[in-house]
């Protein structure tokens, strides 16, 4: 087997990687859920107030910091007061985005920040601006967040909560260039401008405003609304996919052979295009870094399983898609000075999942496991990474660079690096050299791969892809040389 070589000093520390980059979203879409993370209190499938026992666990170990809800583009035509009080008397509503399935209503307002609560994560609420009223989003908000005896503190009160609930982020709507209402940028601009001023405060709870920013590459999208809007927000969204093949046809999850492979890493390492180009603009009106680029979804988006439901987005996750998360989470740390968020589409069920269930069954995917080995990185500092000479996975006369890195430095001082090989054929040695560290303390290692590119987890085989204890490596005083195989995720520890 082929064995490049590739060698990175890593140096400088540059900032810190916010936790809340390794977030993640739960839309009213498919299975995410209803099924996914909510069977009700009756529901024979163990549960902590009608969300899965299984599923609570399995965030908690990851520590999510933040999850997105409650959608996408079932925000914009959500309406919150159809979400409490007693469950039985709950509107009924058509999800026309997804399925044009009965939503009952039964996951709400107290039912999303009740499961934050369990997941000990913070809330990210998307408003509705395409369909919603500025009263109603006051509303919303008055009643989560203010303490005194108003009508919407009792309402919420009389509804079993005493207390208000802290929530930092909110989003002035989702994608209202498209499924948010199809506007224009500087329609939206000034709508923007509008519901915002009554996202208000209560009390000490002080909100982040997230702006709807562009999809993918319209960067025009980003320049508008930088220069009308740019001081009213805190935050501006991105939305980027990685679709092997068209809209139309994306490509299967599962049947796919290297020209896939291929094709698919190197759309996902044009996150890093996208993540630059927005930057710079963003960086012309806010040069102090004020704004926070939110990348609040991204992740492969495949046609949906063959006999599920189209509507419902359920795709399978393979070692293709860990190597999409391990390159797109190393972008968004070397951003960290301005990616602020992101959030992963979507956390249980619906397409890039850390979750997948049937009933009562379970299963985490390769693309969890990525999540599992990356949580070194939260809240830690950015080391700079120089590559000074790297190896290329060359296919059909292609090439992409064959190592992606990152690394950071935890508060106890700990070194964690992580690398991807995304070549699927041949073997990478690379040489660290860490400068600044007087020896390189013990070291240790967990690795992610498999022999076959479409390796996944299913419900009888649920282990199939799971890290491994990483042994091809061995250390001087300075510097760590590590053997990865071709397609793994890695992590070395040097604490
Ligand atoms: O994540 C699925 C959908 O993708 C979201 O609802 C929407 O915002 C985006 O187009």
């Amino acid at each position: 087997m082929a064995l490049s070589e590739t060698s990175i000093r890593i140096n400088a520390a540059q900032g810190t990687i916010s936790r809340h980059i390794y977030g993640h979203f739960a839309e009213h879409l498919g299975r995410c859920i209803y099924e996914g993370f909510w069977v009700g209190e009756d529901s024979p499938i163990p549960n902590t107030r009608g969300i899965r026992n299984d599923v609570i666990a399995a965030l908690r170990k990851l520590r999510i910091p933040l999850l997105r809800w409650p959608g996408g583009c079932f925000a914009d035509e959500y309406h919150w007061e159809d979400g409490i009080g007693p469950r039985t008397g709950r509107k009924r509503t058509v999800n026309t985005h997804w399925g044009g399935v009965i939503e009952n209503n039964h996951f709400g307002t107290h039912e999303f920040l009740q499961l934050c609560e369990l997941l000990n994560c913070e809330p990210y609420i998307a408003g509705n601006v395409g369909s919603g009223t500025m009263q109603e989003m006051q509303d919303w908000i008055e009643y989560m967040t203010f303490a005194g005896d108003s009508s919407m503190a009792d309402w919420r009160r009389a509804n079993g909560r005493q207390t208000p609930w802290s929530i930092k982020y909110f989003g002035v709507g989702n994608e209202n260039w498209g499924c948010g209402g199809n506007m224009r940028p500087e329609y939206y601009a000034d709508e923007y401008r509008r519901y915002q001023t009554f996202v208000r405060n209560y009390g000490d709870n002080k909100i982040y405003k997230i702006a709807c920013g562009a999809s993918d590459f319209n960067y025009n999208w980003t320049e508008v609304l930088m220069r009308e809007a740019g001081r009213y927000m805190d935050g501006l969204s991105v939305h980027y996919y990685t679709v092997p093949h068209t809209w139309a046809h994306k490509g299967s999850a599962l049947e796919f052979n290297e020209d896939e492979w291929f094709i698919t890493l190197q759309k996902a390492l044009r996150m890093e295009e996208v993540v630059t180009k927005h930057s710079e603009i963003m960086d012309r009106y806010d040069p102090q870094k004020r704004i926070g680029l939110i990348v609040d979804e991204w992740g492969t988006w495949y046609d949906a399983e063959v006999g599920t439901n189209p509507g419902f987005l359920y795709q399978q996750n393979s070692l293709r898609d860990a190597l999409v998360a391990g390159v797109t989470l190393n972008i968004f740390n070397a951003h960290c000075d301005r990616v602020h968020m992101a959030n992963l589409a979507q956390t249980i069920n619906v397409l890039q999942a850390l979750i997948l269930t049937d009933n009562d069954k379970f299963l985490l995917t390769p693309t969890y496991h990525v999540f599992d080995l990356y949580q070194v990185h939260q809240d830690a500092t950015l080391l700079e990474t120089n590559v000074e000479n790297s190896a290329a996975y060359e296919h059909n006369g292609e090439s992409l660079t064959q190592i992606s890195v990152s690394a950071s430095q935890n508060g106890a001082g700990a070194v964690h690096v992580t690398l991807c090989n995304i070549d699927s054929r041949a073997s990478a040695q690379v040489t660290l050299t860490l400068d600044g560290l007087d020896a390189i303390r013990p070291v240790t290692g967990r690795i992610l791969t498999a022999p076959d590119m479409t390796a996944h987890n299913t419900f009888s085989q649920p282990e199939t892809v799971k890290p491994a204890a990483l042994q091809t490596f061995s250390f001087t005083a300075q510097q760590v040389t590590v053997q990865l195989a071709p397609m793994s995720v890695a992590v070395l520890s040097i604490v």
